[in-house]
């Protein structure tokens, strides 16, 4: 099969469309022909040798993908059937090896381009919402990075939940916040959020915050905190690094909880998908959830795709058509 393939790690210019062999199916997974799939953060630091695939997974990248069932192997899913997943790699490829109940049947409205923008930000966004922050209706909540990919699920997730949202953005993403369900946008290019917020909250702060940046945020995160609210610390785009005061996050009784997706366990990610289906299939059917594809490249083209991203352009997912 044809696959986006890399001899040696280094930026995008080491990324080519090469011939590989089409993965060999173990029990319970079916054969997917991948239509589209997303870019990633985490693409460019694998690309990069920076990020390495869990043990035993595909060296190709992508971690999601909108394709048809190609072989299914003995399971419920019919050859033809239009799905997207989430996968632990491979999806910059022709066919990918996918488990049976990872799948999510893709939405008769929506496109594959659409389809495959999905699985990674809306499932990051549930993760640290429900799962870990356990969100209530009627929270504030401050979403960073908004117009990203997974910021711009967790807005979306969260006022369908009932929260009064806050999110982050420099200013020519602004108004993009606004149309996907922002109540206060905050351009951190000329605010202090952390000041917004407490002024906005009269000095209660947000329950809950979802964060990408870390660095010297977590600082500020720490000062627009509820009381017993939680900081879910997704990325680190700003830093890795930061001195805190300990006490004050003490004084909040504050918690601070890191996360990750693609490390957790098949089961893990299994009902983690289930659970976020049956609260959005609908959702997504009728049009209230929106993919947001910010642009389509060829897969040949993928060496442009990564320097888009790279440069911080998007606005939403950015979308590879595969075939
Ligand atoms: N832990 C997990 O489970 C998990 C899962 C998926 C993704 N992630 C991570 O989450 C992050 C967001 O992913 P994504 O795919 O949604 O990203 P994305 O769509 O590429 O968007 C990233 C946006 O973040 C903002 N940004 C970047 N660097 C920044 C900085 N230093 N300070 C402030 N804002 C910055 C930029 O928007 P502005 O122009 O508005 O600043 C940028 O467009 C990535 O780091 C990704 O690796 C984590």
């Amino acid at each position: 099969m044809k696959a986006i393939l890399q001899e040696k790690f280094g930026g995008s210019e080491t990324l080519y469309l090469g011939e590989t062999e089409i993965p060999k199916l173990k029990e319970r997974e079916v054969l997917v022909r991948v239509k589209s799939t997303a870019l990633n953060r985490a693409d460019i630091s694998q690309r990069e040798g920076k990020y390495p695939p869990p043990k035993g997974e595909s060296e190709i990248l992508g971690l999601e993908c909108s394709g048809t069932i190609e072989d299914s192997n003995g399971s419920n899913w019919k050859v033809g059937d239009e799905i997207m997943t989430l996968l632990p790699g491979g999806a910059y490829a022709e066919f990918v090896a996918v488990h049976q109940n990872m799948l999510m049947p893709k939405p008769q409205n929506l496109t594959f381009e659409e389809a495959t923008a999905i699985p990674e930000a809306f499932l990051t966004a549930w993760q640290a919402l429900v799962r870990i922050g356990e969100i209530m209706p009627g929270q504030h909540i401050l979403i960073h990075a908004g117009a990203s990919g997974v910021g711009n699920a967790a807005i979306q997730l969260a006022k369908q939940i009932g929260a009064t949202i806050f999110t982050t953005c420099s200013e020519s993403k602004v108004n993009f916040c606004v149309d996907s369900g922002a109540k206060h946008v905050i351009n951190y290019q000329k605010e202090d959020f952390s000041e917004v917020i407490k002024q906005k909250t009269s000095n209660e702060g947000v329950h809950l915050i979802i964060d990408f940046i870390g660095g010297d945020y977590l600082e500020k995160n720490i000062q627009c905190l509820a009381k017993d609210g939680k900081i879910i610390q997704l990325a680190t785009m700003g830093g890795a690094s930061t001195q805190i005061d300990l006490r004050k996050l003490m004084a909040k009784r504050g918690q601070l909880i890191a996360s990750t997706l693609r490390s957790r366990t098949r089961d893990y990610q299994i009902k983690l998908t289930q659970d976020f289906w049956k609260f959005a299939e609908r959702l997504f059917l009728n049009g209230t959830l929106k993919p947001v594809v910010d642009s389509v490249f060829y897969w040949n083209e993928v060496r442009e795709a990564h320097k888009y991203m790279e440069a911080n352009r998007n606005k939403g997912k950015i979308v590879l058509r595969v075939s």
